[in-house]
């Protein structure tokens, strides 16, 4: 087990190239079962969640083979067969096998997936859909079984806004018979790449990206070559940081209009950002920033993926700064550990209050889910002294070469061996 070390005070500069979006590639790989011939996937993000959902498919039969950031993957000989526990646990997003189960076998058998804990994430609409569509689902000592004799389209209205269920009901249904209509659909980036890559294998999808998708289904779907849009939230990951310790940082191979919301907030706390066709630049950090209030929404609002990093950032900036998740009320878990390192925030409800321009100072601190690894990585680099990271599991299931990337720009980061003592605390805490 390694913790990651953090020299703080380095100034970043240069350029970083941003890799494919994992909350694609995550539904993607799913989507590749419902071909009936190999499908490529490229742009893939090098994370352990792109393995652990590799080797499921591996595990009921399909063949996977990496080339580079590609994967091919020939489903032909996949088999209805239960998905394992440990794997299934390791992600939230192998709830998608469900979805592509269903479609391809009409029966899916998979445990409770697992993932950040960002709070209560029930699945109650993904189940809400795939029972509109025929299925029979049960919960039978832990695992979900999803059975039926046929899928046939239907009309589904999204009590919530979900990107996992907006998602799965489509892996679903366009293998159902007849018409599929999602209303309140979640409009994501990532939704209209799944919707891109199933139009490739002849399905008929319409308004992906909109809040009504219509989906016709299809008796076949065959394999396609298809390449992941670039990861929004990794690309927002280093702007803030950039925002942070930046003297003028290029972020390439991103799609601006994904990152609106954000740079809209940076604009208005004063940092000096611009973009073109494929990149953002981050011109410099001043220690002028001004406080900002954010709110977390559903596409095109503020994503609340972004909420942790940014929150570093805000302990930067001069004043008070209000963030409220509305999507994750307890997403909250970095607070606690920024505030080990010197910063003044406070947890309300749903909100921190965040009281910037204190200095932060390396110290200790645990990394309890994927967005506060970033989150914490970002506060290291600004802080005095070094920061030590553990947890660092967490970093490594959504950012490719983390260190790598950042080392480019100029940081100072490496890994270390946790003794045994360090890692019975980290598991004891
Ligand atoms: N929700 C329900 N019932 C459901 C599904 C969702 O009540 O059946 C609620 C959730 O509890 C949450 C809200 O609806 O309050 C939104 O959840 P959503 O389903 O959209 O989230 P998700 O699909 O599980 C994806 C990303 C998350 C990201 C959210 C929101 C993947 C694999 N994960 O999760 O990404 O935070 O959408 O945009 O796509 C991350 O990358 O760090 C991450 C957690």
């Amino acid at each position: 087990m390694d913790k990651l070390m953090v020299e703080g005070g380095h100034p970043l500069h240069g350029e970083v190239q941003i890799g494919g979006a994992k909350n694609s590639a995550v539904a993607l790989i799913p989507a590749a079962l419902l071909a009936d011939s190999p499908v490529t996937i490229d742009n893939l993000p090098n994370i352990s969640d792109v393995e652990v959902l590799a080797e499921l498919v591996e595990h009921i039969g399909g063949r996977v083979n990496h080339n580079g950031d590609a994967m091919t993957i020939d489903p032909r000989q996949v088999m209805p067969m239960p998905l394992p526990n440990g794997r299934v646990k390791q992600m939230r997003a192998s709830y998608y096998m469900m979805g592509a189960m269903l479609g391809r076998f009409k029966k899916a058998s998979i445990g409770l997936p697992g993932g950040c804990n960002l709070g209560p994430r029930p699945i109650d609409q993904h189940i809400k859909g795939f029972e509109a569509l025929g299925a029979v689902v049960t919960n039978e000592q832990g695992s979900i079984y999803l059975r039926a004799n046929e899928l046939v389209g239907a009309k589904i209205y999204l009590d919530v806004v979900s990107v996992g269920a907006t998602i799965n009901i489509m892996l679903a249904a366009v293998k159902a018979k007849g018409k599929t209509i999602i209303e309140n659909a979640a409009k994501e980036p990532e939704i209209i790449d799944v919707a891109t890559l199933l139009s490739s294998m002849g399905a008929d999808i319409k308004g992906a990206g909109t809040d009504v998708i219509r989906i016709e289904g299809k008796e076949k779907l065959k394999g396609c070559a298809h390449s992941i849009i670039p990861d929004r939230i990794e690309a927002g990951t280093y702007i803030i940081a950039a925002a942070c310790m930046g003297s003028d940082v290029a972020v390439q191979n991103v799609i601006p209009d994904h990152l609106e919301s954000l740079i809209a907030k940076l604009d208005e706390m004063g940092v000096d950002v611009d973009s073109d066709d494929d990149a953002v630049y981050v011109k410099g950090s001043n220690n002028r920033l001004k406080g900002v209030d954010i709110k977390t929404l559903v596409h095109p609002g503020f994503p609340t993926d972004l909420q942790q990093p940014v929150t570093s950032l805000l302990a930067k900036a001069q004043g008070t700064s209000i963030i409220t998740d509305t999507i994750y009320n307890a997403r909250f878990k970095h607070i606690d550990e920024l505030r080990r390192m010197g910063a003044d925030i406070k947890v309300e409800g749903r909100s921190a209050m965040v009281n910037g321009g204190k200095r932060l100072e390396g110290a200790r601190v645990k990394a309890s889910d994927l967005r506060a690894g970033a989150a914490l990585v970002i506060a290291g680099l600004m802080a005095d002294g070094v920061t030590e990271i553990t947890g660092v599991h967490h970093i490594d299931r959504g950012y490719e070469s983390l260190e790598e990337k950042l080392k480019g720009l100029g940081a100072k980061l490496w890994r270390e061996k946790m003794t045994e003592e360090e890692q019975e605390q980290l598991k004891s805490s």
